[in-house]
């Protein structure tokens, strides 16, 4: 599963290291309403005389507003939608009420140009979730379209001056340094690895600094909102231990045993740190041929008292009765150099000059994108084993919309009885992967290839629970 990747743009010509400034994110705490419009906006991703991008952001940034809630709160959001196409928000990793979900064309029209739209919804678990648009999304998110949602614990463990959050984002810039807008959509990002980049940036920021007090202990939450990379990192070697994935925690904080740990796009994943001494510790990305650095920690003098953190307390999410489950088998298919197959699209058949012109090249169980009947549908509360069985030449990272599962084999190995609750996994070339969840929430939900490419171009599914 090895990546290359190309940045011709080298990290060292970048901006001569911003100032260590603490990223004070532009955070909004619900209460009441919170504003959100999507809007063009124009925003320098490269040098600091490198020309301005366009962009699509949600309230002029990219990523959009972070916005902080408590767990079981109510969350209201007006939307207005100021681009010229139509627009929705997902809400994603948050087991939410189905008509909230955000899924243009499936749970909601999208939202017209000039046209508003209110979400209200309660999160019902605490952690690290985000927002990105839903509608063309490998469009709209590869222009900005993201931003982080994090729900609070009632009692959270860790302090607003202790909690960081770092959406990082793959950015594919053309040789001015300006967002590549020319290539989106093109057929050979579709059909195969998706739409890599070749430039990183943390909120947005390249390289961006974090002052963190020596001895005192941090959470770091790292959010992919990449269209297709996969980001790799190491903890261990700035002392970190993970304590979440996908906003469901651990039971207790895990030291790696493994490099580097992997983030699908989509995926997220917090991280413990207390770091000793001082000075700098880059925080890399490792997938290249050379580390690219992320962000820097900045290490500085701490008070002396010594935050105690406490451990994260899990989320209320029903564990799978595997005796009684319902099971289902996804092929995949598709894509450059894998399998072809039949593929029927919107009811017909495709010949290969289809290809082309419908951008159809993937399929689960041989249909591309959603058809009338869904992949499978099961009564509320009942357990559903999805096994998935990947006969495409590439890893794809794998999305359940409302519910939150755990992998329990990976090609023929049974794992961990009680592993992390995930809402997206990663499955490799020739590999299978087993999931199980309790399908609770009624309504019709997505399953697909969060890289963004692939589910335009066939990776798209969806299930009904009623
Ligand atoms: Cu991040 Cu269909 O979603
Ligand atoms: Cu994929």
């Amino acid at each position: 599963m090895k990546l290359t990747r190309r940045i011709f743009l080298s990290s060292s010509m970048a901006t001569a290291a911003l100032a260590a400034v603490p990223i004070a994110p532009d955070v909004s705490h619900a209460q009441g309403m919170i504003n959100i419009t999507a809007r063009p906006s124009r925003k320098r991703l490269y040098r600091f005389d490198s020309p301005p991008s366009d962009l699509w952001t949600y309230n002029g940034s990219a990523p959009g507003p972070e916005i902080r809630v408590k767990q079981g709160e109510r969350v209201t959001v007006r939307f207005a939608n100021e681009l010229e196409e139509p627009t929705s928000i997902h809400w994603h990793g948050i087991r939410i009420e189905n008509a909230m979900d955000g899924v243009a064309g499936l749970t909601q029209d999208a939202v017209k140009p000039g046209g508003t739209f209110e979400y209200d919804f309660v999160a019902p678990d605490a952690g690290t979730y985000w927002y990105h648009a839903h509608n063309k999304s490998w469009n709209q998110v590869a222009r900005g379209l993201y931003g982080a949602l994090i729900v609070l614990e009632n009692d959270p463990a860790f302090d607003d001056e202790h909690d960081l959050t770092l959406v990082i984002d793959d950015w594919r810039l053309d040789r001015s340094g300006k967002l590549d807008v020319a290539s989106l959509g093109s057929l050979m990002d579709w059909s195969h690895g998706g739409r890599l980049g070749n430039w990183l940036t943390v909120n947005g920021l390249n390289r961006p600094s974090f002052a963190l007090k020596t001895g005192e202990t941090y959470r770091l939450r790292l959010i992919n909102a990449s269209n297709a990379r996969i980001l790799e990192v190491d903890p261990n070697r700035f002392g970190a231990k993970v304590i979440a994935y996908d906003g469901q925690p651990l039971q207790r904080p895990e030291i790696l045993n493994y490099s580097p740990l992997l983030i699908g796009p989509a995926q997220r994943v917090d991280l413990q740190v207390t770091p000793s001494g001082e000075g700098v510790v880059p925080l890399e990305e490792i997938s290249g041929d050379r580390p690219f650095p992320l962000a820097n920690l900045q290490i500085v003098a701490g008070s002396g008292k010594k935050a105690e953190p406490r451990i994260l307390r899990s989320n209320d999410i029903p564990d799978p009765d595997l005796t009684s489950a319902m099971r289902v088998r996804l092929d995949m298919t598709g894509g450059a150099m894998g399998t072809m197959g039949e593929i029927v699209y919107q009811g017909k058949k495709l010949e290969r000059s289809d290809y082309s012109k419908t951008g159809q090249v993937w399929a689960f169980n041989g249909i591309a994108n959603l058809a009338a009947e869904p992949f499978f549908r099961c009564a509320q509360g009942e357990t559903v084993i999805v096994e998935t069985v990947n006969r495409t030449a590439f890893v794809h990272a794998m999305h359940v919309h409302g519910h939150h599962f755990r992998i329990i084999e990976r090609s023929g190995s049974s794992v961990k009885e009680d592993g992390p609750w995930r809402d997206t996994f990663l499955v490799g070339p020739d590999q299978t992967t087993t999931i199980a969840f309790v399908a609770d929430n009624p309504g019709k939900w997505l399953l697909h290839c969060h890289m963004l490419e692939h589910a335009a171009a066939g990776m798209n599914t969806w299930f009904d629970v009623v």
